[in-house]
């Protein structure tokens, strides 16, 4: 027999595992991690840390609609700098990242990231060798860091990152998506055309062979990383 302190123990231990999900709350900026939610808006899922899977639906872009009226702050960085993104706690789920920036027209605060805007410059894919592995590289990092091309033209954007997490993607709407949008304000840019320009939702259907994906049996040969071209400038 299991005491009941083992057995409440180990109740304790799956709602911990099943409720820890994360969420990215912080920019890094200038070497610096900025405070939950400062630069980034803030996450419908701020505290269940619940992913979305319903890639056509608006929260798709910033998972941020029931905080129309929260606005963070706007981080100056430098083009060609790195910045990046810190979850809120480490990225357990097996999976990829893909990072999009999309410029707003004028000030990022009120501006909605509508249109076909988004363009990719940044990625995480899988590592596979011909169907003996799968590794995600992405798994169990706290933060992901990245460049803003050189090229980039100067101007306030808004830069999304996405951790699509495979556990479960063997069945439509089964892959998670852990979606944050930062604003940041770009200085000393370039006179670059990123592309290929994508609308958010839209870029995906759901069905894309690195979305609806089974990573375990058998083992995947190839993997196609989900999303446009990374423009680097
Ligand atoms: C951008 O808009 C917000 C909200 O209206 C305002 O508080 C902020 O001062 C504006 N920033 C600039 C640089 O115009
Ligand atoms: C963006 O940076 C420029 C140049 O430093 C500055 O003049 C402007 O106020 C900044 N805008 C925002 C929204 O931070």
């Amino acid at each position: 027999m299991f005491s009941a302190k083992v057995i409440s123990a180990a109740l304790l231990s799956f709602a911990t595992l099943v409720s820890s999900h994360y969420t990215f709350p912080s920019l890094i900026a200038n070497g610096v991690v900025t405070g939950a939610w400062a630069d980034v808006r803030q996450t419908n899922n701020y505290q269940s840390n619940a992913p979305v899977t319903d890639v056509t639906s608006a929260d798709f872009r910033c998972y941020n609609s029931a905080f129309p009226n929260l606005h963070p702050g706007t981080a100056t960085v430098s083009a060609g700098s790195t910045i990046g993104f810190q979850a809120s706690q480490a990225v357990y789920h097996p999976g990829v990242v893909n990072v999009y920036m999309a410029k707003a027209p004028s000030n990022v605060t009120n501006w909605d990231g509508s249109g076909a805007v988004w363009f990719k410059v940044y990625q995480i894919s899988a590592v596979t060798n011909g169907g003996s592995t799968i590794t995600f590289p992405a798994q169990n990092a706290l933060s992901y860091s990245f460049p803003i091309p050189k090229a980039t033209p100067s101007g306030q954007y808004l830069v999304r990152i996405e951790q699509i997490a495979l556990h479960a993607a063997s069945t439509f709407q089964g892959a998670q998506f852990y979606i944050s949008c930062g604003q940041i304000n770009v200085t000393g840019g370039g006179s670059g055309t990123p592309g290929p320009l994508v609308s958010i939702p839209g870029v995906y259907t759901g069905n894309e062979p690195g979305i609806l994906i089974n990573i375990y049996y058998p083992v995947p040969a190839t993997y196609t990383q989900p999303g446009p071209a990374v423009w680097s400038g």
